[in-house]
């Protein structure tokens, strides 16, 4: 995933679109570039790194001129060097894009476009669309022509701005988010509202399939065949603007201390969906729900929790696993499909196979204007606001809340959550970092560590691992308690550290025993308990509730060990790296 960004108005553009992409940085960190429009030519700057770091060497944004795009990268085609980050040139230098998505056949593209005499300087696949549009618009010598005529030619999915060197821009979507802000006298064109929301809170979300252009003459929309089509401006919540760090270090950090309120705010906007959602899933044959990483997590507490207190089986299945599997979804089914960003490929390719069987989609989304709500049937907000941090944390308990809400409504009040009592418990954990700093301290030159927990603590140990991988790079890895015997106790020496999730519930005792066992080999035990024990070298305590809710509040002191390990380990808990917060490509 990459943030494509697009400014035309009466202001400098440069400084404008090096603002937005901060912000969107979140989308992929590996590269960045700006090219503005000034005196019809094209200056364009790009290089590796971090938006501020190519900032402060290139000078992005110092570049001439009031009409301009910019990019950062998270790398699919080509390696992350200087030539591969965008903006891209045409050969003629009339024409620079910046593109976000897959071409799928830039391979084919290309060897049509060498025939011709054009030549590539990236490996990336974004490069055909400049040269294509150069080729086209050489022989029509019209902007709106040679991009009906790209469009035509493209296969994959994307989104991209161009900007030619008389200044229009052009703009198109397809299977990428493309949104246009309007200004009083200018014009966005970003993959997120969080490029313009500074400058402005009316925007136009462009449809799939729709292409944009923007000159002296105004703003156009037209479908892919060149019709116009006509779009509402809205506007834009304001929560968008909520995405600033604050007092707070990091994005993390500050979206780790918000759970006390995103607990209870979770499914609050949709709270009809609930409704039902609960009808559907009472009266379906079968129920399958769906997600990756994180949202995958979620879906396993939604396993345990339905069947447990609601009594209806849920079948959990990997996005990015259904296309393989043997049993295909059964007619007349539903796939519940979880999602913070809506967006990730995988989970729209499972969307998209399960609605082929006649399946009912219920949605659990954060970011309501996604693809994933177009696809769904019923549609449940998780309500957290912009979640920035690369690693899942607040959006994760806003999953459960919901899955917490929905099974209390299926079986009539039976769990008896509490969410105003949770979130006092989540503020008391978060009150009390040092033991946990202190914790960490101890984790800084590790090298494995195992999570452990049995029942609807396993899922929770699942998500734990995923934390610490991805803020830490240490490696980590999620057991269910009772496989320690049939292979994982042979790693344990005492070069390990092994978090044990103990709460003082029906687990409790055989977890304990286990940590035992992993103690006698000499690793180091973090224990996670509202109980204390002298098998622990390390207690973090979490405070006593019911068995069920444990899930909720124990993930929180991990969150915040997986935080302050990368603190020590000087990694950068808010861009890990290789990664992006949403994987829109398969
Ligand atoms: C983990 C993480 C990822 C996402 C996964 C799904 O911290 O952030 O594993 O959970 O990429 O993303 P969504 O929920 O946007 O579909």
């Amino acid at each position: 995933m990459c943030s494509i960004i697009g400014y035309y108005g009466i202001d400098t553009a440069a400084p404008i679109l090096v603002k937005g992409l901060k912000r969107m940085e979140y989308r992929g960190y590996d590269s960045v570039g700006v090219a503005t429009k000034s005196e019809d030519r094209i200056n364009l700057k790009k290089g590796v790194g971090k938006v501020s770091e190519v900032n402060n060497t290139e000078q992005l944004d110092k570049l001439p001129g009031t009409i301009g795009i910019g990019h950062t990268r998270w790398a699919t085609h080509g390696k992350v060097t200087d030539k591969n980050a965008h903006p891209h040139p045409s050969n003629s230098g009339r024409i620079a894009i910046v593109h976000n998505g897959i071409i799928e056949n830039f391979s084919e593209l290309k060897k049509i476009l060498e025939k011709k005499n054009y030549t590539f300087k990236s490996e990336t696949d974004s490069e055909v669309i400049a040269n294509l549009l150069q080729m086209h618009y050489d022989e029509k010598s019209d902007v709106k022509e040679s991009l009906i005529e790209t469009l035509r030619d493209l296969k994959g999915h994307y989104a991209f701005v161009a900007m030619f060197e008389d200044g229009t821009l052009a703009a198109a979507r397809f299977h990428e988010p493309l949104i246009i802000g309007v200004g009083k006298e200018s014009y966005f064109l970003s993959s997120d509202v969080l490029g313009f929301i500074e400058q402005t809170d009316d925007a136009i979300y462009v449809d799939n399939g729709d292409f944009v252009l923007i000159d002296s003459a105004g703003l156009q929309i037209c479908n892919f065949d060149g019709t116009p089509v006509k779009k509402q401006i809205t506007k834009v919540s304001k929560e968008f603007a909520d995405a600033y760090k604050g007092d707070y270090a990091h994005f993390t950090l500050k979206e780790i201390s918000e759970q006390p309120d995103t607990i209870i705010k979770a499914g609050e906007n949709t709270i009809e969906a609930i409704e039902q959602a609960t009808d559907y899933i009472k009266h379906a044959k079968n129920v399958y729900i769906t997600g990756s990483g994180t949202s995958y997590n979620a879906a396993l507490v939604a396993k345990y929790l339905m069947s447990k207190y609601a009594k209806i089986k849920l079948e959990p299945i990997i996005s990015s696993e259904l296309p393989f599997s043997p049993d295909s979804i059964e007619p007349n089914s539903i796939l519940i499909a979880i999602s913070q960003s809506g967006e990730s490929a995988d989970v729209l390719e499972a969307v998209n196979i399960a609605k082929k069987s006649g399946a009912k989609i219920i949605s659990i989304v954060n970011l309501l204007t996604s693809s994933l709500v177009q696809e769904s049937s019923v549609v449940i907000g998780m309500n957290c606001g912009p979640e920035i941090g690369v690693a899942a944390t607040k959006s994760f308990t806003s999953q459960l809340g919901i899955i917490y809400k929905v099974t209390e409504k299926i079986c009539a009040g039976c769990i008896g959550v509490d969410f105003e009592k949770i979130s006092a418990l989540i503020a008391k954990i978060l009150s009390s970092h040092s033991k946990i700093m202190e914790v960490a301290k101890q984790l800084k030159d590790v090298s494995d560590i195992y999570i452990l927990g049995r029942g609807i603590h396993y899922p929770i140990a699942s998500e734990a691992a995923l934390k610490l991988k991805e803020l830490t790079y240490i490696h980590a890895e999620g057991i269910p308690g009772g496989e320690l015997k049939h292979g994982p106790l042979a790693l344990m020496d005492s070069n390990v550290f092994v978090v044990i999730i103990n709460p003082n519930d029906s687990t409790y005792n055989d977890t304990i025993t286990s940590a035992r066992e992993i103690k006698a080999r000499g690793a180091k035990i973090i224990g996670i308990s509202d109980k204390k024990s002298d098998v622990y070298d390390y207690w973090i305590e979490i405070p006593t509730i019911e068995e069920s809710m444990f899930p909720i509040i124990e993930i929180i002191p991990i969150q915040l060990l997986a935080y302050y390990s990368a603190l020590e380990k000087e990694t950068d808990p808010d861009y890990p790296r290789n990664l992006a917060k949403s994987v829109t490509v398969k």
